[in-house]
């Protein structure tokens, strides 16, 4: 009997702590909104500590009561040797970009355009500054953070749970009773400019590295393995945006935010509605002379159109929405002197001329290079070695020359004359009809392509093998041991027998060259869309690998297709050109690129060490594996948007009627894709048809 009072006894005694450390965490956080977030704090500092100790003291007594909003995570902890993937659950977007007026009406033009809607019918557009920070997506279970992560490469992120927990006015625990029971909040991870430069002055002091900017200073603050150091440096969320399993969070961009902020997160306060295309401007003009004022900084605004369901409807394109833009603010300028012109060979072997600048402070940072683009654009713009010249450099863009002060040109200014041969590896330059760049064609036998292709080989969003940076890469091909991607597969082999093993290296251990290993190993199986983007063909980004994939499903249909397509009327060559979004130029580079023997040979390589999965394709939704081709015009809807709308339902959108197509959906005065549907047989159904489809699936 005395044993079961006790227990009772202790239970209750830990209800209580519970409900205490309950109290604690909300009264901390509350008091912490207040210090932080609106710099009105209600207690002394002294009664402030007096909680914290209060709350660690309890916490020390019962460590298995510590509560997920605990604010003593607020002060972090060292973690294990690397940070765990996170898949998102969502993409993470980024922004297309515009730089003047011109360019910000055009984008609202195609969008209304995509909307089906007139030119100058007001869509109401929310105005946010673009901070100059790191995106980051945090999860809260019933209100408790449990969960944040970096952008990554937008699909997959880095768990920083730990580290984003010590900052300060992101919070633990959300307020209020109206909160989703699975919430995702994104914002920006950012750093003031005082608390920068104060950093920077204390690493100086310590013969540390400074940090280029803020924005580096925060991501590297960010990226800590031991939390406490994160928990040192002063850095900053504002949030954005939210979404919610359980549906809708709001209607509109603006009461987004404003439930963000009841939630106690800190919104931008220079948020702003806007109705037409002058108060979007009048907007523009204000922020970029309230831009010099702030403490933090802003590299553009961004506009998103504040009706969130016709966000959903617009939808994305690539990587970016069609809803929302950052509209960047002007470049800056700076003149300088030509010092010399030189050539660099690019990783799919596009020689570029590249100024020599006598270093200059543009926006802020010191520029001593600049692109000329190609051979055309010196001449076309008359630049010399020894010229005058304004440059800028518009946010994380490549300085570029503007303009010669010609005014300024001395005598012994020198024109420039572009070689014939690959200033790498001297083999002769070639020029592709109607083309203006000049390739060598070496690939991995010129050394400054083998190296970029291979550092983009490895990149992140390519293979992304942890551990096998830029300078690894670069001293693994000085030694003849990497010096195709086919090496990196039969490193480890190599390297047990060698009579210096990895691990003896300068700067390598055990323990990194076994973390090598098992990166590499990792990868030896792989996604269709990542390994035909490693290969790093000419024009084949991320968007264009998906889109292959997708097409092709498995990597020999890819090939055996792209080897036919050689052939200019070929059906393989037909099919290629009938993919959406690859254009002529494309499909020629990818039939090139696989026509160049080194190119199949390495591919060939590759395909005996790793395994690469087929392209996952949708089957389980209301057009998985059907095909459709719109033919006529649509009344209430743009053939983009009805397109967006197929591909999301799992349909192909095909561009002729054959046999193959599952059905037609024909507008008004459709013509001679609706005849041959006739002729086929193949089922015809109106747009009113193709709306209550869309709608039952949706
Ligand atoms: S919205 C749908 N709003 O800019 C795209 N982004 O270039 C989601 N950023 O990765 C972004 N301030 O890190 C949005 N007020 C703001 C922002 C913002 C900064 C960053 C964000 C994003 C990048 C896109």
């Amino acid at each position: 009997m005395p044993k079961y009072k006790l227990e009772i006894e202790h239970s209750v005694d830990r209800a209580q702590v519970a409900k205490e450390l309950e109290r604690l965490a909300k009264l901390i956080a509350h008091h912490d909104y207040q210090y932080f977030t609106l710099a009105n704090p209600e207690i002394s500092d002294e009664q402030y500590d007096a909680l914290r100790r209060q709350n660690q003291e309890l916490e020390a007594h019962f460590p298995d009561l510590r509560r997920l909003d605990s604010p003593s995570h607020r002060i972090g902890s060292p973690v294990s040797s690397q940070f765990d993937k996170v898949k998102h659950r969502k993409s993470l977007l980024s922004l297309d970009n515009v730089f003047n007026e011109k360019e910000f009406t055009d984008f609202g033009k195609k969008f209304r355009r995509f909307l089906k809607m007139p030119e100058d019918v007001v869509i109401p557009m929310l105005a946010e500054p673009k901070i100059d920070g790191l995106s980051a997506s945090l999860h809260y279970q019933d209100g408790q953070f449990v969960l944040g992560a970096t952008r990554g490469d937008g699909q997959e992120g880095e768990n920083i749970t730990a580290n984003l927990r010590t900052v300060r006015d992101l919070p633990l625990g959300l307020f209020g009773d109206n909160v989703p029971k699975n919430l995702e909040v994104r914002g920006e991870v950012y750093m003031k400019i005082a608390d920068f430069e104060a950093l920077n002055m204390q690493r100086r002091q310590k013969e540390e590295q400074a940090f280029a900017n803020p924005r580096n200073a925060a991501a590297g603050s960010l990226r800590q393995l031991d939390s406490t150091i994160t928990a040192a440096r002063p850095i900053h969320f504002f949030a954005y945006y939210a979404q919610s399993l359980e549906g809708n969070v709001a209607e509109t961009q603006e009461e987004l935010l404003q439930k963000l902020q009841q939630w106690g997160f800190v919104v931008n306060p220079y948020h702003q509605l806007c109705q037409t295309h002058d108060e979007m401007m009048q907007y523009y003009q204000n922020m970029q002379e309230t831009r010099e004022t702030l403490d933090y900084e802003i590299d553009g605004l961004v506009f998103k159109v504040n009706d969130l369901r016709l966000q959903e409807r617009l939808g994305v394109v690539g990587r970016a929405p069609r809803h929302s833009i950052a509209f960047k603010f002007a470049a800056e300028q700076a003149e300088t002197v030509v010092e010399d012109i030189i050539l660099q060979v690019g990783r799919t072997g596009v020689i570029t001329p590249v100024a020599v600048l006598q270093p200059v402070i543009v926006g802020g940072v010191t520029v001593s290079r600049a692109t000329l683009h190609n051979e055309e654009e010196i001449r076309r713009k008359d630049i010399r070695i020894k010229d005058s010249v304004i440059v800028h450099r518009a946010g994380d863009v490549i300085p570029q020359v503007v303009r010669v002060l010609t005014s300024k040109r001395s005598n012994d200014s020198q024109v420039y004359h572009f070689t014939e041969k690959c200033p790498c590896c001297s083999s002769l330059l070639h020029q592709t009809p109607g083309q203006i760049a000049k390739r060598c064609l070496n690939g991995f036998g010129c050394e400054d392509q083998a190296i970029q292709r291979l550092i983009h080989f490895v990149s992140r969003d390519a293979l992304n093998i942890d551990g096998l940076g830029e300078k690894h890469i670069a001293r693994f091909y000085a030694l003849s041991l990497i010096t195709t991607p086919v090496d990196i597969f039969t490193l480890e082999e190599r390297s047990k027998t060698h009579q210096e093993p990895l691990e003896t290296w300068e700067g390598w251990g055990k323990q990194s060259a076994q973390n090598l290993w098992d990166a590499i190993h990792k990868v030896r199986t792989l996604p269709l869309d990542k390994l035909i983007f490693a290969l790093g063909i000419p024009q084949i980004g991320q968007t264009t690998a998906k889109l292959l994939a997708k097409h092709f499903v498995v990597f020999e249909r890819f090939l055996e297709t792209i080897l036919k397509a050689h052939q200019n009327n070929s059906d393989a060559h037909k099919e290629l050109m009938h993919i959406e979004g690859i254009g002529h130029g494309m499909a020629r580079d990818i039939v090139d690129f696989f026509q160049q023997k080194h190119n199949l040979q390495m591919v060939e390589g590759l395909l005996k060490h790793i395994a690469v999965l087929p392209c996952e394709v949708a089957d389980h939704l209301l057009l998985s594996g059907k095909t459709v081709v719109f033919t006529g015009s649509l009344e209430h809807i743009s053939r983009s948007e009805a397109k967006a709308q197929a591909e999301k339902l799992g349909a192909k959108v095909g561009s002729a009627v054959s046999a193959q197509t599952t059905f037609v959906v024909a507008g008004k005065d459709a013509g001679q894709k609706l005849k041959a549907a006739k002729d086929l047989g193949v089922e015809i159904i109106d747009e009113s048809a193709w709306h209550e489809m869309v709608s039952t699936a949706s």
